[in-house]
């Protein structure tokens, strides 16, 4: 068994700060330079904050953002795939090392303040190729990059105020709590499922086919940025509240938001995402067909593959994998090529342009592919975004 239960890095992080300590903080702060942050650097203090990045104290320095570029690991060796950096306007570049920065978001709050250890520019084309696989500016995770400031700034951070959105606040879990809750429901294993799509067939078949060998599934979808033409994160849980209510044993199922900006970086993300789940508490980690990926940079099982470049012991955490699951109406079920024996033509799929066209126009998906309940809030989610727009 190579889970072990422990965090990523053996320790939970804690940079929330509180009591006596945030006070004296906060006076302090009162006199420190203001860096204005995006809502891409508030994800990721409101991860860091609540160990959700352990063992990641704060944003990378250029020591371990060079490892983590060219190795998968911080400079230490722990397993490591995504830069976490802040990138910041190159008028910052007066700032010493040792100094004290707050971060402000545009709402004008502030949410922490960052002690710089490493100022450094990075090569992004570099970072592109390495993180991305690719230079494509069309790849919505080098387009962010390329077009995020020149100067990163690294150091660890202390969380004044958490940056927890009004939205969802019941599915707000810090990762101290989801291990507490899954120790109270006895579960010994638990799956997580990452996710930034509304609930279709094949995530609800690949979902349950895991939970039949572990005590307890934690769906995790993700609601921080995405790209414009991803469903909404509110019609992403919408769709989860109504099937967990109609179709997922309440007693075997945790829904909880996963506040992280999503990057589209495919089999570099997969390992991030389950080192996430770790540090949640999860024993074991789905990932299916083309795992955070986005048009055809990836191949359909890269993201799969990735993880035979690390030693079991050092991801610490069980991967399940799965081959695209479709429904066969031959088999009249949910199947993979591993368990169908039929023709692709007996196989219902549809592409995402073919599900988007049909619920623009008030049409449900068949409902081997999505279910009812599920295209009707999808339906009006869609209505929604068009008055809107
Ligand atoms: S992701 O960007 O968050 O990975 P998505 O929400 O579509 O996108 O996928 C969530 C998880 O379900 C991922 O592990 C993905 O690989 C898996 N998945 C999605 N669709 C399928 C499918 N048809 N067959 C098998 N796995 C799938």
């Amino acid at each position: 068994m190579i889970h072990n239960n422990l965090p990523h890095g053996g320790v939970l992080i804690n940079r929330l700060v509180s009591g006596a300590q945030r006070e004296l903080l906060l006076q302090e702060a009162r006199h420190l330079p203001v860096i204005l942050i995006d809502s891409w650097a508030k994800s990721d203090i409101h991860c860091l904050g609540m160990g959700a990045f352990s063992p990641l104290s704060g944003f990378l320095d250029e020591k371990d953002y060079e490892s983590v570029l060219q190795k998968m690991r911080l400079a230490d060796g722990t397993v490591w795939t995504i830069p976490i950096t802040l990138a910041v306007d190159e008028r910052h570049e007066r700032l010493a090392l040792g100094d004290k920065v707050l971060l402000r978001g545009e709402d004008g709050i502030d949410y922490a303040v960052l002690t710089v250890t490493s100022k450094y520019t990075p090569d992004k084309r570099k970072e592109a190729l390495l993180v991305y696989r690719t230079t494509d500016e069309e790849h919505p995770g080098v387009k962010r990059l390329y077009e995020r400031p020149r100067l990163y700034l690294g150091g660890p951070i202390d969380v004044l105020h958490e940056p927890v959105p009004a939205q969802f606040q019941a599915y707000y879990f810090r990762p101290a709590e989801t291990r507490a809750l899954f120790a109270e429901l006895g579960w010994k294993t638990v799956v997580g499922f990452q996710t930034r799509n509304p609930v279709h067939r094949a995530h609800e078949y690949i979902q349950k086919t895991a939970l039949e060998i572990v005590d307890g599934l934690f769906l995790n979808p993700l609601v921080g940025a995405t790209k414009a033409d991803d469903v909404p994160a509110t019609v992403r849980m919408e769709s989860y509240e109504v099937l967990l209510k109609n179709y997922y044993p309440s007693n075997r199922v945790f829904l909880g938001a996963f506040p992280a900006a999503m990057r589209y970086a495919g089999p570099r993300e997969a390992v991030f995402h389950a080192m996430v789940r770790k540090n949640y508490g999860c024993t074991h980690f789905i990932v299916g067909r083309d795992h955070a990926g986005v048009g055809s940079y990836y191949g359909t099982y890269d993201a799969q593959h990735i993880f035979s470049e690390f030693a079991p012991e050092e991801l610490g955490i069980s991967l399940l994998f799965f081959e695209h699951s479709f429904y066969c109406t031959k088999c009249q079920g949910m199947a993979t090529t591993k368990t169908c024996p039929h023709e692709s033509h007996d196989h219902l799929t549809l592409s995402g342009t073919k599900v988007r066209e049909l619920l623009r126009n008030g049409q449900k998906p068949p409902q081997e592919f999505t279910r009812p309940e599920v295209a009707e809030i999808l339906i009006k989610g869609m209505k929604e975004k068009q008055t809107q727009a």
